[in-house]
């Protein structure tokens, strides 16, 4: 009879907390798509960017402090967008995070952001639909299958265009305010 109430308590715990460490609660574990885990990161990637620029380069300018690839350097300056967006990867990428992103370019001013053969076929895509749309596929790379995810990066604010029209490496010089200028390449290894 007390080995029966120890059950029964027991198993109405269990039914309480819905949470008993088996095989059958695991697997009905609720999961996400590879899209809707990199299409989430894109978003919060994105705007992280845009208020970087939009709110503190340009008030800094204002005050006649001005975005500088040197900004470490030299004084009165602070990182460009992009340094800024590298800044969070690198301290993102020593965490671990078990996915991989870049910002990239099919017009790079840095040769070392220009997208590998596959993602180049999906940034032409996006670029050609005027970041209306994203980019997913699947890649193989040394036996390790990737989903990935392209995202637009567009002309957000003047001093996007102006600093990479008027920059001395950047093959494009005619870039215009809301166009694609490159994109975030996000990447999932697959299990
Ligand atoms: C003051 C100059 C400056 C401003 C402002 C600026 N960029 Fe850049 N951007 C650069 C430089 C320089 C690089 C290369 C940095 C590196 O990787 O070393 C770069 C890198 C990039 C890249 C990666 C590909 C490449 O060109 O190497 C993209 C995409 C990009 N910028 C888009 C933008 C967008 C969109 C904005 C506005 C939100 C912006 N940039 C604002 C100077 C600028």
């Amino acid at each position: 009879m007390k080995k029966l109430t120890t059950f029964l308590v027991l198993g109405a715990g269990c039914l309480f907390l819905a949470s008993c460490d088996n095989e059958e609660s695991a697997s009905k574990e609720p999961t996400v798509t590879y899209r809707k885990m990199t299409d989430a990161i894109s978003v919060v990637l994105r705007s992280d960017r845009t208020a970087y620029t939009k709110n503190i380069v340009a008030r800094l300018k204002k005050e006649g402090v001005m975005p500088s690839e040197h900004w470490k350097d030299e004084k009165q300056k602070t990182l460009l967008p992009a340094q800024m967006f590298r800044a969070g990867q690198e301290i993102a990428m020593s965490r671990d995070p078990g996915f991989f992103y870049q910002l990239k370019s099919i017009w790079p001013i840095n040769p070392k952001n220009l997208p590998n053969e596959f993602e180049k076929a999906g940034f032409e895509k996006v670029a050609e639909s005027g970041g209306a749309e994203n980019f997913y596929g699947q890649e193989e790379i040394d036996g390790q299958k990737y989903f990935v995810a392209i995202y637009p990066d567009v002309a957000v604010s003047p001093a996007c265009v102006d600093c990479h029209n008027e920059h001395k490496d950047s093959p494009r010089k005619d870039f215009k305010m809301d166009e694609v200028m490159g994109g975030i390449v996000i990447r999932v290894p697959m299990e």
